[in-house]
């Protein structure tokens, strides 16, 4: 999230004081008009084809290649059934997908690429660790589309974990 949309514009036409009413009342109209325009614009920008998790962004296949790589290296510590074990985080229900609603499979594949296994951390490729996202997805509940998760950054920092639908398009 970058949160600079729709912030510039906030103050603007305020300068232009007390010539007139109608004037300033026009200006300000003006002002308006092109901050709408602009937002627009910006926005029209912006609207790079952000996904959700809910738009089917991995395979049944690679999940299942995932629940291999899980239970070898993952389920020592996490457990079976994702659930957790003293440290070890739960990786599945309420706990995960509300610990990761609003960030995107780029920091899910980020935190686990540097940091787990906790023992061995940085020993899975990337693909390797985009297979075992999609398990915990599967496992999550999010459906299974027709593309595997890849290792491509932009596209997966445009794929936001969320059990929401995405807001508009789909
Ligand atoms: C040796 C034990 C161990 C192994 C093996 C292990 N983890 Fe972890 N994992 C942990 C611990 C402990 C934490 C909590 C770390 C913390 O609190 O900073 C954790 C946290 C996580 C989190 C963050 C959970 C959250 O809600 O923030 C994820 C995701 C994760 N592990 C994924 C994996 C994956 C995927 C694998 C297999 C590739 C794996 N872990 C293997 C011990 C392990």
């Amino acid at each position: 999230m970058n949160g600079t949309r729709n912030r510039e514009f906030s103050g603007r036409g305020n300068s232009v004081v007390r010539v007139s009413g109608r004037l300033v009342f026009g200006v300000l109209l003006a002002g308006m008009l092109a901050a709408c325009l602009g937002g627009a614009i910006r926005s029209a920008r912006a609207a790079s084809p952000a996904k959700t998790t809910m738009d089917g962004v991995y395979t049944d296949d690679q999940a299942k290649r995932g629940k291999d790589q899980y239970t070898t290296t993952c389920s020592g510590c996490h457990m079976e059934d994702l659930s957790g074990s003293g440290q070890a985080l739960p990786l599945a229900g309420d706990a995960f997908t509300q610990v990761w609603d609003g960030q995107t499979v780029a920091d899910l594949l980020n935190l686990i690429q540097t940091t787990m296994p906790q023992d061995k951390p940085g020993t899975l490729t990337p693909e390797a660790s985009l297979d075992v996202i999609s398990y915990l997805l599967q496992f999550n509940q999010f459906p299974a589309g027709k593309e595997e998760l890849k290792n491509d950054p932009d596209a997966l920092k445009n794929i936001i974990i969320t059990r929401k639908a995405a807001p508009e398009g789909h």
